[in-house]
């Protein structure tokens, strides 16, 4: 296992992130998708928290096709790593950043025109096209032109010399819980593209869908990528999704040490607000880690933690650096054992999606959320 470079210090909290599994989950996936479908990797928010120059080196390594990141400093520590793989920029640019499509040699997302005269003017400084991805609004109401206006877009991007189509996409607003507006948005999607004149879906990349809706459409689609985010990271975003057949492994998980235990009479109130009172004689222990650390206040009262092996409630309020919890139960437990928050301990597991139900919301944030204070730690080797 690679560790995080402070960590010579014993680990207080930490975060394990399995790049075995992370290889394992990106050919699984590859492997269930028919093979002309190019593997688009989705490493923004620093790899959903993963860490973004450890996972994207692996990804390269396991043969994803392109990146896909939402800022300027993200694009530049994918390109340190592999010059001359393909990345696209998610989000907009600021015209400040402009110039560093050029630079880095990225691909922009482009949705208007104006963005087509300000990449086309860095293009003809720097003498050679920008490569864009035309983004279609099919109903997101995010980014991209809106479906009806793309083949005018398109056009104008097509009669520039200093921009090079380099592919097309949308983005569903609700493929886990809405197939009937998916479908309409995949129809005003392909209807768009049909109205666009000369384009060469073949020749480019042509993509939809993430991990919620990867699918791939039968007969003669022109898809022909998808996004991957949170699939390549082991999680389902939702149980019915078209792939949970494909036993993707967790690649994250969340743990810290026990600080201290004692023992507390009933009736003692527990941390912050008072808002736990014990109704037995508790063996409490106190964890080294808190909200300070990405476990959310939210899980006050909710969350359990796994030590030696069994299920221990969180009491009280989270603090900053500290969590109490009920280990009455577990009366071995001392002063430094290891406690999990998400993953597996023994035979028992609390997976991203339950800890993030505690939290009332998605894996996505709680991913982003794990902070800084927290190293990464790397299991790098393949195993079986
Ligand atoms: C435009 C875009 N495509 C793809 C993804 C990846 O989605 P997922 O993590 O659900 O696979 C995201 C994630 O936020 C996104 O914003």
């Amino acid at each position: 296992m690679s560790t995080a470079p402070n960590s010579r210090l014993p680990l207080r909290c930490w975060a394990e992130i399995d790049l075995a599994a992370l290889e394992r989950n990106l050919r699984l996936i590859r492997a269930s998708l028919p093979a002309h479908i190019r593997y688009v990797a989705v490493v923004k928010a620093d790899a959903y928290g993963h860490g973004l120059p450890q996972t994207a080196a692996r990804l390269m390594h396991s043969g994803a096709d392109l990146f896909a990141v939402a800022t300027l400093s993200e694009a530049a520590t994918v390109r340190e790593l592999g010059p001359g793989w393909p990345i696209l920029l998610l989000s907009p640019l600021l015209p400040e950043e402009d110039r560093y499509l050029a630079d880095y040699d990225l691909a922009a997302t482009i949705s208007s025109s104006a963005e087509v005269a300000r990449f086309a003017a860095v293009g003809r400084a720097a003498g050679r096209p920008i490569a864009v991805h035309l983004k279609i609004d099919t109903g997101m109401g995010r980014l991209g032109v809106w479906h009806e206006q793309a083949p005018a877009l398109h056009r104008e991007i097509a009669a520039s010399p200093h921009l090079r189509l380099a592919g097309v996409f949308t983005h569903f607003a609700s493929p886990d819980d809405d197939p009937a507006f998916t479908d309409e948005q995949r129809r005003r999607f392909l209807a768009a593209l049909d109205r666009c004149e000369g384009l060469r879906p073949g020749e480019i990349f042509v993509h939809a869908d993430n991990s919620s809706g990867l699918e791939t459409m039968p007969g003669a689609s022109p898809f022909n990528a998808v996004r991957v985010g949170l699939l390549q990271f082991g999680i389902l975003p939702h149980p019915h999704s078209l792939l949970a057949q494909v036993h993707t492994e967790p690649v994250f998980s969340f743990r810290t040490r026990v600080g201290l235990v004692k023992t507390l009479p009933r009736g003692t109130t527990i941390s912050y607000g008072r808002t736990h009172t014990l109704a037995r004689d508790t063996r409490v222990a106190v964890l080294c880690a808190g909200y300070g650390d990405g476990i959310p206040r939210a899980v006050s009262n909710r969350a359990q933690v796994l030590i030696g092996g069994r299920r221990c409630p969180v009491l009280g309020r989270i603090t900053m650096d500290q969590t109490m919890v009920d280990v009455t139960e577990v009366p071995a437990v001392q002063c430094g054992d290891e406690v999990v928050l998400v993953g597996r301990q023994d035979a028992a597991e609390i997976s991203i999606t339950e800890f993030s139900r505690w939290a009332d919301t998605i894996p996505w944030e709680t991913l982003c959320s794990v902070t800084k204070r927290v190293p990464r730690l790397y299991r790098t080797a393949l195993g079986v």
